[in-house]
């Protein structure tokens, strides 16, 4: 069953890490985010809002359709300043025109239904100059074999069916360029980038991660007993070792003109 962004059950499924060097490092290359205003969109518990404040932006808004992530992300930055947390849909955020020098969204867009009509709105909020980055897994990206540097891969090598779910809602290169290309965007490029998600002490750890479905959609797919013989399935790939999890993703840039 697919996750349920509004269940009190899923509480600060997408809180509790941080963003790690790689994800800084390639955002830093994009835009020195220094002294910018951002927009992190489908925030969930405020992982990359809390990130962009770390690079030094001058403001964040993260802004989220769930009550559930709202107060996740609204508990996990609390007290600082330059963040503000506001409940609202992706396409319709109330959030003013042309106020934004980087419009974000990290593992949102395949969630939703109207693609054109999230650009058309990640346009309106991008100030002229302003840059859009999206981050999201192509089919390609999810059809990568696992192995110890990518321990995603073996959630399709156990069960097929969750690639075919995978196939279905994860847009393609040209879907999402077309999109930012026909709400107003240029300059449109896209690249890949191996994000660390975390570091685990050692199997044991990435195996808690895991049976929490922590931060992983699709894992909502399985049944407790399906999820158990996944973990156990890992956990005999991996040497006793501490863990990195990275994953493959895409970014795909475009600017605003102006
Ligand atoms: C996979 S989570 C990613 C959370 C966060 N961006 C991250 O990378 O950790 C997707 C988030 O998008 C939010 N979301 C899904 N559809 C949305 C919509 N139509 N409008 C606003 N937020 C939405 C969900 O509530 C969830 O918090």
């Amino acid at each position: 069953m697919a996750i349920d962004f509004h269940a009190a059950a899923n509480r600060n499924t997408y809180a509790g890490r941080e963003a790690q060097p790689d994800w800084q490092a390639a955002m830093r290359t994009i835009l020195d985010p220094a002294g910018r205003q951002v927009v992190d969109i489908g925030c969930g518990g405020g992982i990359y809002t809390a990130a962009w404040a770390g690079l030094g932006a001058a403001g964040v808004t993260g802004i989220d359709f769930s009550a559930q992530m709202v107060a996740d992300a609204t508990a996990a930055t609390a007290g600082r300043g330059n963040i503000r947390i506001r409940q609202g849909d992706a396409c319709r955020t109330g959030l003013p025109d042309a106020a934004f020098d980087i419009v974000f969204a990290r593992a949102l867009i395949h969630h939703l239904p109207d693609l054109g009509a999230f650009c058309r709105e990640a346009f309106r909020l991008a100030r002229p100059g302003g840059v859009c980055i999206l981050q999201d897994r192509r089919p390609e990206d999810v059809a990568l074999p696992g192995s110890t540097a990518h321990i995603r891969g073996y959630f399709f090598e156990c069960f097929p069916r969750l690639a075919a779910i995978e196939a279905g809602r994860r847009p393609s290169r040209a879907a999402v360029e077309g999109a930012m290309r026909a709400a107003g965007f240029a300059a449109l490029r896209s690249e890949p980038l191996w994000e660390t998600r975390r570091h685990y002490p050692d199997r044991e750890a990435l195996a808690a991660d895991l049976s929490g479905r922590t931060g992983r959609s699709i894992l909502h797919d399985l049944s407790d007993a399906e999820l158990g013989g996944l973990i156990e399935h890992i956990l005999a790939q991996l040497p006793a070792a501490p863990v990195a999890e990275a994953d493959r993703w895409t970014l795909w840039i475009g600017r605003r003109p102006g």
